[in-house]
Order: C-alpha cells, then structure tokens, then sequence
C-alpha cells in the first residue's frame, strides 16, 4: 500500500500523463516504470519494516469465487507471517474496474488485486490461450494448464509484457450465458438481443460468430447496464451470477460452457521485489495454498448454487440444442484469428496435447 502522498501523486501523474492500459503491455513502458513501483512499494513498507496492510481489489461482490481466493490468501499471509501482514479486501470494484487494478498493481497504486483471466488478456496476449472459445471443458482442464508448463510460461510472459506477477488462480466455473428476454438453446435465439461482453477481442469475435454484436462494456458497469436494459444479457459463471445477484435483473440461463472462467490474483512485480526474500516466498507459498482450496470450492460449491439460482431465485435453466454443437463449430472458427497473439497455432496444439485432445482440430 502507498502511504506517500507525494509518491501516491507522483504516480497519479504518471498514469495521467502516459503510461496508459496500452503501454503499460510494452516491456519497455514496464522495464521504465518497474524502478520506480518498487521504490515506492518500499516506502509503503517502510513504516514498519516488514509489517504492512495490503490492498485487494475484487471485481466481484463478496461471497463469490474471488473473494474465497482473496479470503483465503489474506488468512494464510496473516498466518505465516505472523500477525505482520494484513490484507484488506475491497469487493465489488470499489477500487476500480479490473482492468483498471491491473494497470495500477503494474503501477504500485495499489498491492493485489483478483481480476477475470480475461480482463488481463489485453495486457498481456498470450494469456488469451485460455479464452480461446470452447478449449477448456471443465476444472481439471483449468487446473491442467494453469499449474502446470503452460501456466509457468504463461505467468513469465505476464510478467515480461505488464510488470505483474501471478501469485494464484480461483476457479470460477463455466461462463453461462443469461439473459432477461427467452430461453437460448441455439445461436438464432439470441437474435435482437444486446449482449454485453468483456472487453476482450476473443470474446467480442466469438458472439460475431454467433451472429451477434456485443456490447463491450468493463465489468463494474455490467449490472447497471443489465438492470437499466442498456444490454439484454451477459455470462459469467453459476458462483459469479449468484454472487453478483444477477437472478434480479435476468431470468434465463444457457447452460453454455464456451469459456472457463479463472481469475488470477495479481501483484505488481514493484510491490514483489521490494518484499524482503522470506515474504516473498511466504505470499507465492499463500498464493498456492489459495489456489488449491478454491478448486476445492468450487467442486464443493457450483452445483448447490446452480440448484438455488433455479429453486430460490426463479431462474430457468435451457441446455443449448444438439448437445452446444452449432455453437461450438461457429466460435471455434475464429481460432486461427489469434493464433498471432497467443504463440502460434503451435501453441494451441500443445494446449490441446496438455488437454489429451485431438490437436489436429486446430484448423
Ligand atoms: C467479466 O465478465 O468481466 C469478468 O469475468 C467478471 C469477473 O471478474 O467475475
């Protein structure tokens, strides 16, 4: 946490004056600013030695799969360092949207933050392997590549392209498609509607298969939007509209699975290096720990929710027709469009090799 005024302007100033999203994903915007965050993480730090109060900026209102991760990296860090460390959690986007606490952790302004695999994806491309529509099924599909080579070399390039380290992953589920209007079964359902979408091309791309065109909106607008009608619809994961109280702005479910949401808890690589050696081992140490029990959570807890957003809150739920096979056909179409961000079409045959799938489906 900054505690210097004057550092905190200076680094306003900053972000005002250039530094922005975009040049932030340059490693030559990061490799000048990385100096400059650490020194003033560690005048953060300096107060008290190794004691400080951490920042944490969730997307997500509590009760959701970032805020399981946020609590349970707090309790770990508090732990092990022995009262030393504390985290606070900020819920709900009140720090910013979160694309927004990207490019401040990458600034030091502020210390952690959980955002939605694909709300990082602009800064750093290659991670939009794990948006590529319909390439992850399921949990032991995430869990596969965020933990093992893939995520390694995935968590170096983030660092390499945005100054921020990936210390863990919640697990959050399938993306589900909602909407206020009908129920959903095939692609032409949606016709008329306004979707909202992340801003994320991947994402964008695979509604324009679907014949549709979304609405691009940061996440912190998205329940306004929903509750204003500005948009029709959204998806995000059973764990996340239930956290969100979506069921009281949308009616219909698509038990749709074209994206597998996981949402990376993240540190400016400042904030990292000015941590001495032991704290630094002790949050990456949290951060797995953290990692492990929301995979846990999310096994233990999807189908209670799925079963109440029907049961309590009067949603309905449509399986998409013929077993989601037009959906799928469609938005696997655009994967060559991004072969160029994410590594090659190379890349994606080692995901689908990881995956112990057929990698000649990559076109
Ligand atoms: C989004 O839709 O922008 C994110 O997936 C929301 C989230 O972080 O849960």
């Amino acid at each position: 946490m900054i505690d210097s005024t004057q550092t905190l302007s200076d680094f306003r100033l900053l972000t005002r004056t250039g530094v922005s999203r975009t040049s932030v994903s340059r490693t030559s915007a990061f490799k000048s600013t990385l100096a400059i965050a650490v020194a003033a993480a560690s005048l953060s730090m300096a107060a008290g030695a190794n004691a400080a109060t951490w920042k944490m900026a969730l997307g997500d209102a509590a009760g959701g799969t970032q805020y399981e991760l946020g609590k349970t990296f707090a309790s770990l860090v508090e732990e092990k360092s022995g009262g030393d460390i504390k985290v606070d959690l900020f819920p709900n986007g009140q720090l910013g949207s979160e694309q927004d606490t990207v490019n401040n952790a990458s600034m030091g302004l502020v210390d952690l933050s959980v955002v939605a695999i694909n709300n990082l994806t602009p800064f750093s491309p290659t991670v939009g392997v794990l948006t590529l529509p319909y390439v992850i099924h399921g949990p032991d599909d995430a869990k596969a590549l965020t933990q093992g080579k893939i995520g390694d070399e995935l968590r170096e390039n983030t660092l390499r392209d945005s100054g921020i380290r990936i210390l863990g992953w919640a697990y959050s589920g399938c993306r589900r498609l909602t909407n206020s209007k009908q129920a959903v079964a095939s692609p032409a359902d949606l016709e008329g509607m306004v979707i909202r979408v992340p801003k994320n091309e991947i994402m964008i791309s695979s509604y324009q298969s679907w014949g549709v065109n979304p609405n691009p909106l940061a996440w912190s607008e998205t329940f306004t939007a929903l509750q204003q009608g500005v948009v029709d619809g959204q998806d995000n994961p059973y764990i996340t509209i239930d956290a969100m109280k979506f069921y009281e702005v949308q009616n219909h479910v698509t038990d749709s699975c074209y994206v597998f949401s996981m949402e990376p808890l993240i540190m400016g690589e400042g904030t990292f290096q000015s941590l001495s050696e032991e704290n630094q081992q002790l949050v990456l140490a949290a951060g797995e720990e953290a990692t492990s029990h929301s995979y846990d959570y999310l096994l233990a807890t999807e189908d209670s929710i799925k079963k109440s957003l029907v049961e309590e809150h009067g949603m309905t739920i449509t399986q998409p027709a013929n077993d989601e096979q037009e959906w799928i056909t469609k938005a696997s179409s655009i994967w060559p469009d991004f072969y160029a961000s994410i590594g090659g079409r190379d890349k994606l045959v080692e995901v689908l090799e990881t995956l112990g799938r057929d990698p000649s489906t990559a076109p």
